[in-house]
């Protein structure tokens, strides 16, 4: 049971491996195993997620449709939204979300109902490994007690660890594959029958004494993330009060061989990560009665940004002799970061609220992001033409997409807030920096 069994199957080429969530996570995971000649099931609650994975459709722009096509017809790929197939599985790989409930605390909900799905179709020898982004403590505090009410033996009938996804949506050099996976199992067995199967697919498994110190390397990686552009957008902050560009200074400073590293500010943080992660490691150490004073002050400069940026455009348009009530504004750019077709927790969307409120009349841009929806108003992206962009008062640059004309759009507007740097190689009265 346990290690040598799975060894057996990895050699007789009958593994076979399920994975729960088939998102920006999951979904790139499951190909893997695929790719590998792994047969992988793919379970979600998202009907039509599971239907356009089963007709060889992709819904994720790092992952092409002839890839999932490829898998499904060579019946290395399937999806389901029957829970009880799980049965037929060795692995199980949760990839849920876990995002932020509205007092900013953790919701584990949707881990606790994958794991309501797993125990009626528990079978021994199986190793269940979490992959969501968590606060330390929750394989051991949440799913193991949950685990072991079944009478199964946590490292002898069945085997659990922890294991954080370090994908990079949008990124062309590091993959699922070729980025280092760590893991921490809660026994040794666990930690290396989970490392095992993973080893089929991830070039380099990086283990951990347990899951609450890999749940931890997860939560350290993006804390030094969101307090690393916290202190680039206070750079920002004090650099306007000095009149001087905040880029070129962070440029000049990266030019220095060692010992720094640099990050750039912007209009706020974005996606399912970044703004939320760190929340989760503040939210446990408050339990224990420990402020975690970067993590809040992080978060309270980076979540001002829009406020900032909102600032920005009405003095711009002052300095233009136009009140922003009444104005119009094009937004460029409404993802969360460039070339990426996701708006999860986007600043854009902050944004856009806040200068509708103040009376601007708002339209966006952006080739990734077709249409959005905020509130009771559905926004269409519009065509980045000469008409459309000389009729607005002001440009706001949120997201720098690497297909924008910057030329262009600088020669057309009548004046551009850029929040990314993007007109870096202009120099026009029309812009003005953050
Ligand atoms: N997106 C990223 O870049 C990224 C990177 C690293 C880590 N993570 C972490 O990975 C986890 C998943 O993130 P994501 O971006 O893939 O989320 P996602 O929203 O893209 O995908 C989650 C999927 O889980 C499904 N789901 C929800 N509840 C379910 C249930 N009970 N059973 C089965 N399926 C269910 C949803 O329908 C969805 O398809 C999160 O914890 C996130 O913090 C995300």
């Amino acid at each position: 049971m346990g290690l040598n069994t799975i060894k057996q199957k990895i050699d007789n080429k009958s593994l076979k491996v399920g994975v729960i969530g088939l998102g920006y996570v999951g979904l790139p995971l499951a190909c893997e195993f695929a790719e590998a000649d792994i047969e992988v099931i793919g379970f979600d609650i998202a009907q039509e997620k599971v239907d356009l994975i089963n007709m060889g459709k992709s819904y994720i722009i790092d992952i092409k449709d002839q890839k999932i096509e490829k898998q499904v017809s060579r019946k290395k790929l399937s999806a389901t939204t029957d829970f009880s197939a799980l049965k037929e599985v060795d692995s199980i790989s949760i990839c849920v979300p876990t995002p932020l409930n509205k007092s900013k605390d953790p919701d584990i909900s949707y881990i606790e109902a994958a794991l309501e799905s797993i125990i009626p179709n528990l079978k021994k020898g199986q190793i269940i490994i979490l992959e969501s982004t968590t606060y330390p403590g929750t394989t051991v505090e949440v799913i193991k007690p949950q685990l072991e009410k079944t009478g199964l033996i946590i490292g002898r009938d069945l085997f659990l660890a922890f294991s954080p996804e370090r994908v990079d949506p949008g990124n062309k050099i590091y993959t699922t594959k070729n980025t280092p996976k760590v893991l921490g199992g809660v026994t040794k067995e666990c930690t290396k029958t989970g490392a095992l199967i993973y080893e089929q697919v991830i070039n380099k498994i990086v283990t951990v004494s347990s899951p609450s110190s890999a749940e931890m390397v997860k939560l350290l990686e993006n804390t030094f993330r969101s307090v690393n552009i916290g202190m680039a957008n206070e750079i920002v902050l004090m650099c306007n009060k000095l009149g001087l560009n905040a880029w070129e200074i962070i440029e000049a400073a990266a030019t220095k061989p060692f010992g720094f590293m640099p990050f750039f500010p912007g209009p706020g943080l974005g996606g399912h990560c970044i703004p939320i992660d760190p929340l989760y490691l503040s939210w446990k150490l408050k339990t224990l009665n420990y402020d975690a004073k970067f993590i809040g002050l992080a978060d309270e400069i980076n979540s001002s940004m829009p406020e900032y940026v909102t600032t920005k455009v009405t003095l711009g348009l002052n300095q233009h002799k136009k009140s922003i009530n009444g104005s119009r504004i094009l937004i460029l750019g409404v993802a969360y970061k460039a070339d990426i077709n996701d708006v999860r927790e986007s600043p854009a969307l902050d944004i856009i609220m806040k200068l509708q409120k103040l009376g601007a009349n708002i339209q966006y841009h952006d080739n990734f992001i077709p249409e959005v929806k905020l509130g009771d108003n559905t926004f269409y992206s519009q065509e980045l033409s000469e008409e459309n962009i000389s009729k607005n008062d002001c440009l706001v640059i949120i997201t720098h997409h690497s297909y924008f004309d910057i030329d262009y759009i600088t020669k057309k507007a009548r004046l551009i807030i850029d929040t990314r740097n993007a007109t870096k190689n202009f120099n026009t009265d029309n812009i003005i920096r953050l």
